[in-house]
């Protein structure tokens, strides 16, 4: 994809739907009672690996038009043996999300994924999954997928306190879910808050969750029962046009139905603490989750730093957040993100790169990067090395570079934002 400079950003837009609350929407209907109805379902090629792994498992789900989804859940012991290899595809939230579920199953299965999930950290659900008593491990004993899960058949999971060392969503919803085949309570410790989807959408479902701090924990056995969701938008694909919006000038977005959810919404703090101009109308709980439509209005930047536990609130949009600190006046430090060197991409190392490449003046660091703004950036070629949050950085990156910006492998911005080009052409 060619991106070059644009003029300003104008009107009023959404954006799909939510990629982990539709992934989980899936699963828990799956294991409830009955019908599970989604509206505005993220149609992204994760939440589609999700599907296609459940109906592996058994499950019926039918996808209309409109992005509704439709799922009969059989209840949690209604899954039944894949007659194949479970692939999540490039779903780290897929395979580790389901591998807390298949451990509390009485059959055994195998799943992986691309070449990048086969490169990133599965000890971190490993150990606390063996230690209720799984019998999951890495086929190639490297602590990655594929993974190997064996049945529990007779003896079901032990219901344990994890302290987990990162504060990772997706490690806490492993443990918990498989905690729902526990004989006793699950809990979960993490640093700091993590997104916390897992324990809001159990509890409407019917699952007694406690949460205290950074705590979750959730007793074994509910029945869950079938229910009407409806997906909001995402907030992680919402921060690629409030960030063009910010810094392509005169421009005035309003963004609608966005989710807001307090574990998701550092990007919109960050960036006012930054200096920009954004205002959340008309918010309102809808099924759960807070829904807001968000004012952007282009603004001028100021260098801050970031670190610490709002980190785990914006993890997924450090990317975006390090193009807008080339457009701020003075210094961005960002710290304490190390998750970002096992997402996707080394995240960190592939910003960097990118950036550098475009005239930037950032430094990559153990666990974060250094960005002194007001370098004017020029278009070249930029490897998305087909990490999604990558090559839709770098469109925003292009609307306000010189020359054009050349996107390869942009085709991955399907993961979580499919239609993402024809909105920014829009
Ligand atoms: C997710 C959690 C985050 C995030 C990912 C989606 C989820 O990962 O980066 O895109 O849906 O639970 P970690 O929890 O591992 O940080």
């Amino acid at each position: 994809m060619i991106v070059k400079r644009t003029g300003p950003l104008k009107g009023t837009m959404t954006v799909p739907g939510d990629k982990s609350i539709s992934h989980r929407a899936i699963m828990l209907g799956a294991l409830s009672e009955g019908i599970t109805e989604i509206n505005n379902f993220l149609m992204g090629e994760d939440c589609l690996s999700t599907i296609s792994c459940f109906r592996r498992l058994g499950i019926s789900i039918e996808i209309a038009g409109n992005n509704r989804v439709t799922v009969h859940g059989k209840g949690l012991d209604g899954l039944m043996a894949p007659n194949d290899v479970l692939d999540v595809g490039n779903s780290g939230t897929t395979i580790r999300l389901l591998s807390g579920i298949l451990c509390g199953q009485k059959f055994s299965s195998v799943i992986t994924g691309d070449s990048s999930i086969q490169q990133r950290p599965m000890g971190r659900i490993i150990t606390p999954l063996n230690q209720m008593g799984a019998d999951i491990k890495s086929v190639s004993e490297n602590q990655k997928a594929p993974l190997i899960i064996n049945g529990t058949h007779f003896n079901g999971l032990k219901g344990i306190h994890h302290h987990s060392p990162v504060a990772s969503a997706q490690i806490k919803s492993c443990v918990l879910l498989a905690g729902l085949y526990a004989d006793n309570e699950t809990k979960v410790t993490e640093p700091a808050l993590s997104r916390n989807h897992t324990e809001l959408m159990l509890s409407e479902f019917g699952a007694s969750v406690t949460v205290n701090n950074y705590t979750a924990s959730v007793l074994p056995r509910p029945r869950l029962t079938g229910r009407k969701i409806r997906v909001p938008g995402d907030i992680s694909s919402a921060a690629y046009f409030i960030a063009a919006a910010l810094i392509v000038p005169n421009s005035e977005l309003r963004i609608e139905k966005v989710g807001i959810n307090p574990t998701r919404d550092g990007i919109i703090n960050v960036c006012r603490m930054m200096g920009g101009d954004i205002n959340l109308e008309n918010i309102r709980k809808d099924g759960g989750e807070y829904v807001a439509d968000i004012l952007v209005r282009h603004s001028n930047l100021k260098g801050i730093e970031i670190c610490g536990s709002i980190i785990p609130t914006l993890i997924d949009e450090i990317p975006i957040i390090a193009v807008l600190s080339c457009f701020a006046e003075g210094k961005t430090i960002i710290k304490d993100a190390w998750e970002l060197r096992v997402k996707e991409s080394d995240r960190i190392e592939v910003m960097v790169r990118n950036l550098s490449n475009m005239g930037a003046d950032i430094t990559a660091t153990e666990d974060g990067m250094i960005i002194n703004g007001g370098r004017t950036l020029h278009g070249t070629v930029i490897d998305s090395k087909k990490d999604h949050r990558i090559a839709m950085s770098f469109a925003v990156a292009g609307l306000v570079a010189d020359g054009e910006t050349n996107i390869i492998d942009d085709e991955c911005v399907n993961i979580s934002y499919p239609g993402f080009f024809e909105a920014i052409a829009q």
